[in-house]
């Protein structure tokens, strides 16, 4: 038996790279997978069937059962297609993995509006209006007496936790996403519904040339530590019965290192129990701030 034996999965943007990855993994430990991709170029352009198609007739290769979805996950057309492919195909929903999206790097001060909007609405919009759609079958779900041990896996990024130089529209979405799952967590608990948060890194072409040496693939017969299928493990374990208790948390996936990330929370703090003059309240925070642990740089920083 596979830790997701009979499990119903929707995985979006699952025609390459780290979805992919997950969709396969998925199938070869039992679960029925909706395979969805758009098939777009690696900055948003154009669509095409292929890449889910191809991932689906490889999990029926392996034996595994699977089916296409071709939409766009950014649309409500789409979020709600795919969210009913799954009903009607597989007679369920047990678990989204939250991975679509697309690349438009600049630095801000050339960051065209184009280029936020189209980055913004892929990653932050696409994660929110399929999770939607899947909350609102999961709540009907349980409120006819068929609660189902939900599980939802968002995708992050270390951009989007620390920040990242050139990124300044992916890191905010990438930002959004961590919100989006704690808020998804704290809501959708009483249905069933788990919700946590995966940073990855991995060699796909979102990566492989801007980060070509840290992603490059090793000598023969040595761990291929980039591999995206080394992300795979803990998103179908988050994503399977196995992870009950565990919502509302980040964690960061790449090689053979899973790490919990821990998120904001207070640190030093000063209150004059009435209003500081902003001279007073500047040498408060200067006074707090020596204190306070330095934070971690962000990516690609000087
Ligand atoms: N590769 C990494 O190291 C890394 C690091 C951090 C986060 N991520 C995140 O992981 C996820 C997967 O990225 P990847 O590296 O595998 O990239 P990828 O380009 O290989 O795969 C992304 C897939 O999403 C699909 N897609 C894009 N827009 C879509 C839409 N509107 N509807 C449906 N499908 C759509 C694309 O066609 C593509 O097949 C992304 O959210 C990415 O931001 C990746």
């Amino acid at each position: 038996m596979g830790i997701a034996e009979g499990r119903v999965v929707v995985v979006t943007g699952a025609g390459r790279g780290l979805g992919r990855a997950h969709a396969l993994a998925f199938a070869a430990e039992g679960a029925k997978v909706v395979v969805n991709d758009l098939g777009v170029g690696a900055d948003g352009a154009g669509a095409s069937q292929s890449p889910a198609e191809e991932v689906v007739a490889e999990i029926r290769a392996a034996g595994g059962e699977a089916v296409a979805h071709g939409g766009d996950i950014a649309t409500t057309e789409g979020a709600a297609s795919l969210v009913a492919t799954a009903v009607d195909v597989f007679g369920g929903l047990d678990t989204l993995v939250n991975n679509a999206g697309f690349l438009r790097d600049r630095m801000l001060v050339n960051l065209d509006e184009d280029d936020w909007d189209a980055v913004l609405r892929v990653h932050l919009k696409g994660h929110f209006l399929v999770l939607k759609h899947a909350a609102q079958w999961w709540r009907a779900e349980a409120k006819a007496g068929r609660r189902r041990a939900a599980r939802v896996v968002n995708t992050s990024s270390g951009a989007g936790l620390l920040g990242s130089v050139g990124q300044g529209n992916y890191s905010a979405a990438k930002a959004g996403i961590v919100g989006l799952t704690l808020v998804a967590s704290a809501e959708m608990g009483r249905y069933g519904v788990q919700v946590n948060a995966l940073a990855p890194a991995a060699r796909t072409r979102m990566t492989e040339q801007t980060f070509a040496e840290t992603m490059a693939a090793p000598e023969a017969g040595a761990f291929d530590a980039m591999a995206p299928e080394n992300v795979s493990p803990l998103v179908v374990w988050l994503g399977s019965d196995a992870s009950a208790g565990v919502t509302g948390r980040v964690f960061e996936a790449e090689a053979g290192r899973i790490t919990v990330m821990e998120g904001w929370r207070p640190g030093p703090t000063a209150d004059k129990g009435a209003r500081w003059t902003p001279a007073e309240a500047g040498e408060a925070a200067s006074k707090l701030l020596a204190r306070a642990e330095a934070p971690m740089p962000v990516y690609g920083a000087r």
